[in-house]
């Protein structure tokens, strides 16, 4: 079959007088990262050779036979017995070297019409519509989790903050809302891109398509795609529905790192808002008293490298002339440890959350000392007559009263803040409770707003939206 100058052990090797350098060998293979998408592979084959036999380009015993033989490097690998070979360079290669030798000659017909370059597209694809699938499961217990609590802390008070400074009161239900928002668009995000990844390439074969008269649609059927590639050229170069992933990941991992940067705060000993369950954290090997917030240190940390994977797609594309080029294999380190960063960060903070021990008490102290409810007092001024700008300025006036006499504004009586020249007219009993945390949180009674009836209708209406 090959002539002595042939180099037989490549899949590809009829053209070549020499075997490959083996620097070379090792620096072009993928295997050592891409063996993890056989199961994906082998579906792909699966698919590819039963259209094959369907579309009469082969016979269904030879289609028995490879599906067989497939099924079989399938439960191999499974079980850990298939030697990954790096001088079959990638996981396709690897599984048709391995069919072939199971089942003789008829595992080379498995290749006809088709490309390494619309498998490895289709590959991918399918890789990827699972560990969506995977990762809309964990953001939906994670939003869960966060409407349950949110609910049990409808109306725990804690400061509400603008520039790290404390601004107006809020709910701590409130603020973990705030958190359910951003994962809930982040989910909505993850499922468009989810439409995109569900396209199949397969048929594209190189580049230009093949001259079989092979059924796309029967393929994309077998593999539950939604829709086939309609550009051969595109679809086996570009990476975009990846890049989106990325991008998509990116933006819930800042959410998560914005989250868990709070977490770190308000566990400090100067906050002590919150205690992280022991089992999420770790000590320090010389201070025997330290008890570090590591695991919303570490989602802080690692939503780094998926920005950076990120970048790192968008670099690997922007220069590519069309169509396939062997760029493209360093598609999948980015996308696959994204994956499992993502995936490690939601089941850590799901599994922290149900656990963390609230500090109600050190949260309303902490709203109580801020003067956090002097809107409050410049809104009852306003509904008093008092045009706002007035109104704000006699607030801040009674702010600096208040300080000098070592009070919160909320700790003046009525009768200290009717003594407050311009204030004093416009004082009435009602007063203390506009001043109160608990009036505070309560007047702000609107959709969207703090109040501790909107946040039990919220975190209802925030669980059916799940
Ligand atoms: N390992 C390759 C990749 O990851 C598969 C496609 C190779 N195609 C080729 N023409 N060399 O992209």
């Amino acid at each position: 079959m090959t002539d002595e100058k042939s180099v037989p052990e490549k899949l590809w090797g009829g053209r070549f007088s020499e075997p490959t350098d083996q620097f070379v060998e090792r620096f072009t293979a993928s295997i050592g990262f891409d063996a993890r998408l056989y199961h994906h592979d082998i579906r792909g084959s699966i698919a590819h050779a039963k259209m094959l036999a369907h579309a009469g380009v082969i016979t269904a015993a030879e289609r028995d036979q490879i599906v067989a033989g497939l099924e079989q490097v399938r439960g191999e690998a499974e079980r850990g017995e298939l030697t990954w070979r790096v001088d079959l360079e990638d996981v396709h290669m690897n599984v048709e070297s391995r069919l072939t030798a199971l089942v003789g000659d008829v595992g080379k017909k498995l290749h006809t019409a088709r490309s390494r370059n619309d498998q490895v597209a289709t590959d991918i694809r399918l890789y990827l519509r699972d560990a969506i699938d995977d990762l809309l499961a964990l953001e939906g217990e994670l939003l869960t989790e966060i409407a349950n609590l949110a609910e049990r802390h409808a109306t725990t008070v804690m400061p509400g903050f603008t520039h790290l400074q404390t601004a107006q009161p809020v709910t701590f239900g409130h603020h973990l809302l705030a958190w359910f928002e951003m994962l809930f668009r982040d989910r909505a995000r993850l499922r468009e891109v989810r439409t995109r990844v569900n396209v199949l390439p397969l048929g594209s074969a190189a580049l230009a398509g093949t001259t079989f008269a092979i059924d796309r649609e029967f393929t994309a059927r077998e593999l539950g795609f939604e829709a086939v590639s309609q550009n051969s050229l595109d679809a086996v170069s570009d990476r975009d529905f990846a890049i989106e992933f990325c991008a998509a990941a990116s933006l819930t991992m800042m959410h998560l790192s914005r989250w868990c940067e709070e977490l770190v705060l308000w566990s400090s000993q100067q906050f002590s808002f919150v205690s992280l369950p022991d089992r999420f954290c770790t000590g320090s090997s010389i201070m025997p008293q330290k008890k570090n917030p590591d695991v919303p240190e570490l989602v802080r940390g690692k939503s780094g490298r998926v920005f950076g994977h990120l970048v790192a797609l968008l670099t690997l594309m922007k220069s590519q002339p069309l169509a396939y080029n062997k760029d493209n294999q360093e598609d999948k380190e980015p996308l696959f440890d994204t994956v499992d960063t993502l995936r490690d960060c939601l089941t850590a903070m799901t599994g922290m959350l149900p656990h963390i021990e609230v500090d109600a008490t050190r949260m309303r102290a902490a709203a109580a000392a801020g003067h956090a409810t002097a809107t409050d007092l410049a809104d009852y001024l306003v509904r008093r007559g008092v045009p706002f700008r007035d109104a704000h300025e006699m607030v801040g006036k009674s702010v600096a009263v208040a300080q000098r006499k070592g009070k919160s504004l909320a700790e003046l009586t009525v009768a200290e803040l009717r003594q407050i020249p311009s204030l004093g007219n416009y004082i009435g009993d009602d007063v203390e409770e506009v001043l109160s945390l608990d009036g505070s949180v309560a007047a702000r009674n609107h959709v969207g707003g703090t109040a501790p009836a909107q946040v039990t209708a919220a975190a209802k209406r925030a669980r059916a939206r799940i």
